[in-house]
């Protein structure tokens, strides 16, 4: 990268494009990916194919099941939802055959539920699963197609783009997105394509263009994948939980509780994990079909309570015992701490005596 394009990158960023009050504590809902992927065979696959009807179910579960009450509101469309060709006017269209009825009306359908419609692209040439993405020149055009439809949230990912198109690009769709004039949700993929640490990654300038981004790779339907994530997120915690704060969020990727991977008490670990990392709440599991064990972990509400912890702060690995008991700890408002141990042994029960000065908390006494 030339001084040259440094300037124009400078020149090019408004400062906090971000802060229009949105996310002011981690986003919370759900998205397709993770359980329902690229599946666009409508034909033999109706009821879990990427459709207009998927996302209309959801809609209708998260309304009508007690979800959005707790604050589960974004309904997320991920990849593979449009045609191959944008329009004549050259704008992304929705895949007519999937989605007849189009994203405006899907829109409105979401927000007569008292939800909100998230949607996704890519910088770049294509999509991860190579729909048409958003090259430099088109991304004036993409957030004000997302406007008028009513979005209020994008995941923009970046598969198929280079470093300069990402530098370039990201902060210019932020600045898009708050020159449309539509309130809107801005979640980035970009760390991820560029090693997910500083000196490659500004989380400084991350915060103020993004509202949440995704720091690291993508999660899989199994507990030795959340472990990989979990263990990055916290080996690197000096670089990544001071970028944390309202308006700006770590992503470690979606709830996969109420899927196939996850035993009961691993599932309760995902939630009081995220829960401390204060990190977005977007499940990716089939609301239609979901056991009550599996609900009652995503609708506890007291984890809920500390995920979205008005202070804002993200919480941090106290501990790593040789016993494999580690200890996780976020501070809350009114003097609060919450405070996981988590077991990584593989055999039995075990018994972990622990005291205040261990927790690092001064002499005295506590509500527990
Ligand atoms: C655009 O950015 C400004 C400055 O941060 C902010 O006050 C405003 O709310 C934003 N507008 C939208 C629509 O995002
Ligand atoms: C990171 O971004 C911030 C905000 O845009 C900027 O002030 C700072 O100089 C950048 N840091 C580096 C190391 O480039």
């Amino acid at each position: 990268i030339t001084s040259k394009t440094v300037l124009l990158i400078k020149n090019s960023t408004t400062e906090n494009s971000n802060d229009n009050g949105l996310a002011r504590t981690p986003p919370m809902g759900w998205m397709a990916w993770e359980r329902f992927r690229c599946d666009t065979d409508c034909k033999d696959d109706p009821q879990n194919c990427i459709s207009e009807a998927l996302f209309r179910d959801m809609a209708d579960r998260l309304a009508e099941d007690g979800w959005r009450e707790l604050g589960y509101e974004y309904v997320i469309i991920d990849d593979c939802w449009m045609s191959k060709a944008r329009d004549p006017e050259g704008r992304l269209q929705p895949d007519p055959d999937r989605f007849p009825s189009g994203i405006r009306r899907l829109a409105d359908y979401v927000h007569s539920r008292g939800l909100k419609l998230g949607i996704y692209a890519d910088m770049g040439r294509y999509t991860c699963m190579g729909f048409p993405g958003t090259t430099l020149d088109r991304i004036r055009t993409d957030a004000q197609t997302f406007a008028d439809w009513g979005v209020d949230y994008l995941k923009f990912d970046g598969c198929n783009s280079n470093a300069l198109e990402q530098l370039l690009g990201y902060p210019l769709m932020s600045k898009a997105l708050n020159a449309t004039g539509r309130p809107m949700v801005f979640s980035c993929s970009w760390p991820v394509y560029v090693g997910s640490l500083p000196p490659e990654v500004n989380y400084t300038l991350l915060g103020e263009i993004c509202h949440l981004w995704r720091n690291y790779y993508d999660i899989q339907d199994s507990w030795d994948s959340l472990q990989f994530i979990l263990d990055w997120f916290f080996t690197h915690q000096d670089f990544i939980q001071p970028a944390a704060g309202p308006g700006r969020w770590n992503d470690p990727d979606m709830l996969i509780i109420g899927n196939f991977g996850l035993s009961l008490d691993q599932s309760r670990a995902q939630m009081a994990l995220w829960s401390i990392m204060a990190a977005p709440l977007i499940m990716s599991t089939d609301l239609r079909q979901l056991d009550n064990a599996a609900r009652a972990v995503l609708q506890n509400k007291v984890a809920i309570n500390i995920n979205q912890d008005p202070l804002g702060v993200q919480g941090r690995r106290l501990l790593q015992e040789k016993s494999k008991i580690e200890v996780y700890w976020r501070p809350l408002v009114d003097s609060c701490s919450a405070v996981v141990f988590l077991s990584r042994r593989s055999d039995m029960p075990y018994i972990y005596h622990t005291s205040l000065s261990k927790l690092g908390f001064d002499k005295g006494s506590y509500q527990v």
